[in-house]
């Protein structure tokens, strides 16, 4: 079976980035990152991707006229490279209606909360604000309202009483290094598919046992 061709869009240092690069790397990876776009020109993630010997580019929304303007300058790299599946990893501005529908189903997230639970920023103080004793990260498909639609694969994590933001934050982001590139291996695998805004295993509406994630 042919690669998936894979582009990923960035704003920063791209550790989930790195962790889609390892992914590709392996001998028999279903995928392969054909460009790496940022909007931020200098970010560490762009030199992740260079080291990788991946196409960079640099789409820097202050340029453009609006979104839309920005985002066609963003879709027309897309189509020119026949970019199958558009993974965004940190990428810090917000997608229109319009741009989401083009990608539907060919465009996902991760987000360092266990959705529908804190959507939008600061997840790790909020979830320790509110108490929860459970708090993870989740890969979705996109749809036009932020941080919302199928959900791919999530990983969870025990909320610890002494926990700072920060060291919330890096135990979440130790599980998205693993559920990112297990949710494009199986994407990429055509294990997966969109079903009544629910994501099917092969067909089955139930999750592998290797995707549901140990707590610890
Ligand atoms: C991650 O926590 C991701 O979940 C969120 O932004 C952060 C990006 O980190 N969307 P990195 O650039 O992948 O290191």
């Amino acid at each position: 079976m042919a690669k998936l061709k894979v582009a990923v869009l960035i704003s920063g240092g791209g550790s989930n980035l790195q962790a889609l690069i390892d992914l590709c790397a392996q001998d028999d990876a279903p995928a392969e990152i054909v460009r790496v776009i940022s909007n931020v020109d200098g970010v560490y993630g762009l030199e992740r991707a260079q080291q990788a010997g991946i196409k960079t580019m640099v789409i820097d929304h202050k340029k453009y006229d609006g979104r839309e303007a920005f985002e066609d300058a963003i879709h027309q790299v897309l189509d020119s490279e026949n970019i199958q599946l558009v993974c965004l990893a940190g990428f810090m501005r917000l997608l229109t209606d319009g741009f989401v529908q083009k990608w539907r189903d060919r465009l996902i997230n991760i987000h360092p909360a266990l959705l529908p639970s804190f959507k939008g920023l600061h997840t790790h103080e909020r979830a320790i604000e509110a108490g929860v004793k459970f708090h993870g990260a989740t890969v979705h498909y996109v749809r036009p309202a932020m941080d919302e639609g199928p959900i791919i694969v999530q990983a969870a994590v025990p909320v610890l009483p002494s926990d700072t933001p920060d060291e919330l934050a890096a135990r979440v982001l130790e599980q998205e290094h693993q559920i990112y590139p297990l949710a494009l291996k199986l994407i990429a695998q055509r294990k997966v598919r969109v079903s009544g805004e629910k994501v099917l295993y092969n067909g089955v509406a139930c999750l592998p046992e290797s995707v549901i994630n140990p707590v610890g």
